[in-house]
């Protein structure tokens, strides 16, 4: 049977004024610094479980690489990934190419200068101590001027399109241009005392209420609203039918946008912050599932009528269960927003099991979706590997879902432990080390599932260099129609 993916291929190569040799850079750096991201996390996955694994270097501690790795899954693998999909796709939809190559160029080499100096920092011990904003200043002042540079370049090109209509995916996009610069530059407002050290404008619970307006929302449009976009615009392709409804994704766009941006003091439940403001987190946070839901229904209702495809094409594979992952971790997340659920899941590994199965199932099978589909396109070649790819499919699956469901009983353990009274009133495990021990066949399982998952990743960057280094172009192994498997 021919490869459902050259099926897909139907598509012509791109017209030669489209940009792409921009979006293949970010393609690669998506992958390398996926790659390298994961590592870390499986890194602290085996510190967590073996404490030897710190090497008692002061560089290589839990605490000097744990911000290296969110910082460098967040904002170099997701935000090469999400750069590589809004330059291809916004080409194509206004039909112009990108605004200024040389803006472009910046953007890509600025992004990756960052990159590297927060590769450089945090293992020194160089931070804010905030969490997702760690770098230090002179850092986040190269992150407003870059991001400044891509705003540019992205409202440039909207502004030469050759088309009118401004399809949905390009609001998610746009929501994320112009959202991340504010929380961007508001959380970092801080007074420099040398160069490498600053103070904060904000302090006490103003600066708790600030950074977890940001951190949420960065969750909210890094991780999630240009995600959806890249879903409106690669789902339908991959598939090849339009998106279910037009109408829905309009409307929970905006409800998206306007609700999340008040959810925040989620994270700031039982703290000092008034008790008025921990109920308008909570409200908002609840009032989120309906949104979040409107896109995963439309993105499964897309997929509907291609259930075919879902057994033989690796891309579709991986949107479904990217999809399926963010309606499971828009469920537990409004649920963890309950003050009473939240006394339970608070400070325990719940929060990361809930934090992974957003990260991993969500934004990690959205982004290999996505490259599956870029990468023959890109460089004119057919896949070199189905069955790799869905190999890969399966060794991400299964890692998430140990991954995840290790994560629950052992934040379960943790929060119930922690709870627990004898008959004097007593706490009856007193003791820190007590809950430790219990956890440590989770964390295990833990790094097994993270380790599938980062083999998965480098499985696939082997078949998409040999795709891009392949000699059958797209097109010739283009076929009309894919027989289903018998
Ligand atoms: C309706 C949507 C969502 C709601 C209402 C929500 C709610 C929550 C809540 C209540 C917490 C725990 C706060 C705490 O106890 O400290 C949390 C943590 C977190 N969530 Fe979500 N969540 C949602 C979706 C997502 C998604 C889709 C992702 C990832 C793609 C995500 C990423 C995170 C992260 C990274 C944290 C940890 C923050 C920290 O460092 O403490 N969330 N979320
Ligand atoms: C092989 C894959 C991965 C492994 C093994 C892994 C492992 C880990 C570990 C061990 C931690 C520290 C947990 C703790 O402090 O108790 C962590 C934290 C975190 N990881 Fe990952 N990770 C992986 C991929 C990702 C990806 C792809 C993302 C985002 C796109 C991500 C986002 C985060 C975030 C936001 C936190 C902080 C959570 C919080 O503070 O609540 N991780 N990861």
């Amino acid at each position: 049977m021919t490869s459902p993916i050259a099926t897909a291929a139907a598509s012509p190569p791109a017209p030669p004024d489209y940009d792409d040799a921009i979006v293949k850079k970010f393609v690669i750096a998506t992958v390398l610094w996926g790659a390298v991201g994961m590592l870390v996390g499986v890194i602290l996955a085996l510190q967590l479980a073996w404490w030897p694994a710190n090497l008692d270097l002061p560089y290589t501690t839990f605490g000097r690489l744990r911000p290296l790795h969110t910082n460098a899954v967040i904002f170099a693998f997701t935000g090469n990934f999400i750069f590589a999909g809004v330059y291809y796709s916004l080409q194509r939809l206004l039909k112009t190419r990108l605004f200024n190559d040389t803006l472009s160029t910046i953007h890509f080499w600025g992004w990756q200068a960052i990159i590297v100096s927060a590769a450089v920092t945090l293992p020194l011990g160089m931070t804010q101590s905030k969490e997702y904003a760690e770098l230090i200043w002179p850092i986040d002042l190269a992150i407003a001027v870059i991001w400044v540079v891509f705003a540019i370049n992205f409202f440039g090109t909207i502004a030469i399109r050759k088309v009118k209509h401004l399809y949905v995916a390009i609001w998610f996009y746009m929501s994320m241009v112009l959202t991340i610069a504010v929380l961007h530059i508001v959380n970092n407002l801080a007074l420099p005392a040398t160069l490498t050290r600053s103070y904060p404008i904000y302090a006490g619970m103003t600066d708790a209420l600030v950074q977890w307006w940001y951190g949420h929302n960065a969750v909210g449009f890094l991780l999630t609203t240009p995600i959806l976009g890249l879903m409106y615009y690669f789902l339908p392709k991959s598939v090849g039918r339009p998106v279910y409804s037009y109408r829905l994704s309009i409307v929970h766009f905006w409800a998206l946008v306007f609700i999340y941006i008040w959810a925040g003091p989620h994270h700031l439940l039982y703290s000092g912050l008034p008790d008025w403001a921990q109920t308008v987190g909570m409200v908002f946070s609840l009032a989120l599932l309906a949104p979040s839901w409107g896109g995963m229904l439309n993105g499964l209702l897309t997929l509907r009528g291609a259930w075919d495809k879902l057994r033989t094409d690796p891309i579709v594979k991986f949107w479904a269960v990217a999809v399926s992952f963010y309606g499971m971790s828009t469920f537990e997340g409004p649920m963890m927003s309950i003050r009473v659920v939240n006394s339970l899941s608070h400070y325990t590994d719940w929060t990361i099991g809930h934090v992974h199965s957003g990260a991993l199932g969500w934004v990690g099978m959205a982004a290999f979706a996505m490259l599956y589909y870029l990468v023959p396109r890109l460089w004119n070649r057919k896949l070199h590997s189905v069955s790799l790819a869905s190999t890969h499919f399966w060794l991400a699956t299964i890692g998430i879902v140990l991954y995840v469901v290790s994560m629950w009983a052992s934040g379960i353990t943790q929060g119930l432990m922690w709870r627990a009274f004898d008959a004097d009133g007593q706490l009856q495990y007193a003791s820190f080390m007590d809950t430790v021990l219990q956890l440590m066949p989770f964390y295990w399982i833990r790094l097994a599932g993270g380790t599938m998952y980062l083999t998965g990743l480098l499985i696939m960057a082997f078949n998409l260099i040999k795709t891009a280094k392949g000699d059958t172009p797209l097109v010739a192994a283009t076929t009309p129609v894919a027989a289903p498997a018998k």
